[in-house]
């Protein structure tokens, strides 16, 4: 018997030949702030993080993230298979630079680069570093251009609307270039042909527009700002460019409507971002750049590396990063071909419409704009809730709450300067979302309502409230 109890405390000790949820690793507290004198077996040390993970929310839920949360197993196991090769290292890793180049090939074809035109890009590790290194080569070129001309040089801006991701402030502030973001009116929330006109002038180093934003969906007047620069510069002679964020739209609007012009088609667009974690379909995180032509991009910003025995030409912001994700989304491409893309697209519009719609005839709701351009939906209460639960002090913020009890994750928030005033809810249609979940989801907010009312109508001497269930 004793030696039996000896054994078994023995065993807890070691962990061996016992569950996980035996051993002494689940009742200690795990080290969290200091690196642990010993370290302790694998199942254990994965146990106990995987049980922690659960507290995260649910990635098929997340209809707040624009970024992709599943991908078909054969995916998964070209991913695991090249987690370990750092992209940077060319030399030993040839095929994959070669994969880079292929995808970056197939967008600057997809954003319809002209023929004749020397077309080059980069992955990068999202939108955020393509839209700063697009807007910095931006930056670069006007300088030359201002040099050349013997002209002053000291005062670059960069004009966008207040609807961009906060993004493009920061390549203002990190990169000093004066920001010009036009405010956002009531009912109006892109950028305007207009607008710009009143922002540029010869030190404007870029415009930037957005193809889809952040915050609706929505599409600003790309093909008139287009417009309006070319005839500025044969008024005034200054060549101001186009970046295009296209971060979600650069994935979706090629597969939906090939005959909208927003790209290289258009003129004064040099370059363009697309995140290949969002609509390109793959994990988080993957974006590309490509400029339109070699041109628009200074030889100066192109660091050409000698490392692990070969020269390598960079142009980004960080150095190491993982292969995993750019071998991934040429999988997604040569799997999915045009035909796949715009099927999924397709898709997501129709689920996309359906949900809208379905969550007007709740009364509840009406959708910020009707005409969906992305399968975005900003949606905002209906003005007549006091005539429907008897209560008129819920916001979209209390509603985005009550679905998490349900795990959903729906986000509230108000719009950018100056129409803070209107608060939405933003669902973002992913491809993993199905018809089905649309309809889990309005039952959900269904009972959100009915809840409401009923406590109401069971607590009539109460206040209206928002806060009593
Ligand atoms: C329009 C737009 N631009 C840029 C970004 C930043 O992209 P990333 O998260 O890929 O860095 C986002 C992200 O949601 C976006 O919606």
């Amino acid at each position: 018997m004793l030696s039996n109890k000896v054994n078994l405390k023995d065993m807890k000790k070691t962990g061996r030949n016992t569950s996980i949820y035996g051993t002494r690793y689940v009742s200690e507290p795990i080290p969290k702030y200091e690196i642990p004198e010993e370290g302790m077996p694998s199942k254990a040390a994965y146990q106990l993080i995987n049980d922690e993970l659960n507290l995260d929310g649910n990635p098929n839920l997340n209809l707040a993230s624009f970024v992709t949360t599943w991908m078909e197993p054969e995916a998964d196991m070209l991913i695991n298979q090249t987690n370990g090769k750092n992209f940077v290292d060319n030399d030993e890793y040839p095929q994959t630079q070669i994969i880079q180049n292929r995808v970056i090939n197939m967008l600057a074809r997809l954003f319809n680069a002209p023929k004749g035109c020397d077309f080059l890009g980069t992955s990068t590790i999202g939108s955020s570093e393509a839209i700063m290194l697009g807007a910095l080569a931006h930056k670069w070129a006007w300088r030359e251009n201002k040099k050349a001309k013997g002209e002053d040089c000291s005062n670059p801006n960069i004009v966008m609307g207040a609807d961009v991701h906060v993004v493009w402030e920061k390549f203002a502030k990190y990169f000093d270039v004066e920001l010009r973001m036009v405010p956002m009116e009531k009912g109006k929330y892109t950028l305007t042909a207009d607008k710009v006109k009143e922002n540029i002038d010869e030190n404007t180093i870029a415009v930037g527009v957005v193809l889809g934003t952040t915050f609706t969906g929505q599409i600003d007047q790309i093909q008139e700002i287009n417009e309006l620069l070319v005839n500025i510069k044969k008024e005034k002679g200054w060549d101001i460019p186009i970046h295009v964020d296209g971060a979600s739209g650069a994935f979706i609007v090629p597969f939906l409507d090939p005959e909208f012009e927003w790209d290289f088609r258009l003129s004064q667009v040099k370059s363009i971002n697309v995140s290949g974690h969002k609509y390109g379909l793959v994990y988080p995180g993957i974006g590309w750049l490509v400029f339109k032509d070699k041109k628009y991009l200074s030889e100066d910003l192109i660091f050409e590396v000698n490392y692990l025995g070969g020269i390598i030409p960079t142009f980004n912001l960080n150095f190491s990063k993982g292969s995993s994700m750019v071998i991934a989304q040429y999988y997604n491409l040569l799997r999915l071909g045009k035909q796949g893309y715009s099927s999924i697209m397709n898709n997501l519009m129709e689920t996309a419409n359906y949900l809208g719609n379905t969550l007007k005839s709740t009364g509840f709701f009406k959708l910020l704009d009707e005409e969906l351009v992305l399968p975005i939906l900003a949606i905002k209460l209906n003005d007549n809730l006091k005539d429907l639960i008897g209560i008129d002090n819920l916001t979209v913020f209390d509603i985005s709450r009550k679905l998490r009890e349900r795990g959903w994750l729906v986000p509230a928030y108000t719009l950018p300067a100056n129409a803070e005033e209107i608060a939405v809810l933003r669902i973002v249609i992913k491809e993993n979302f199905t018809r089905d979940m649309a309809d889990l989801l309005v039952q959900d907010l269904k009972n959100i309502f009915d809840g409401y009312k009923k406590n109401l109508d069971e607590n009539p001497e109460n206040e209206p409230s928002i806060n009593i269930f």
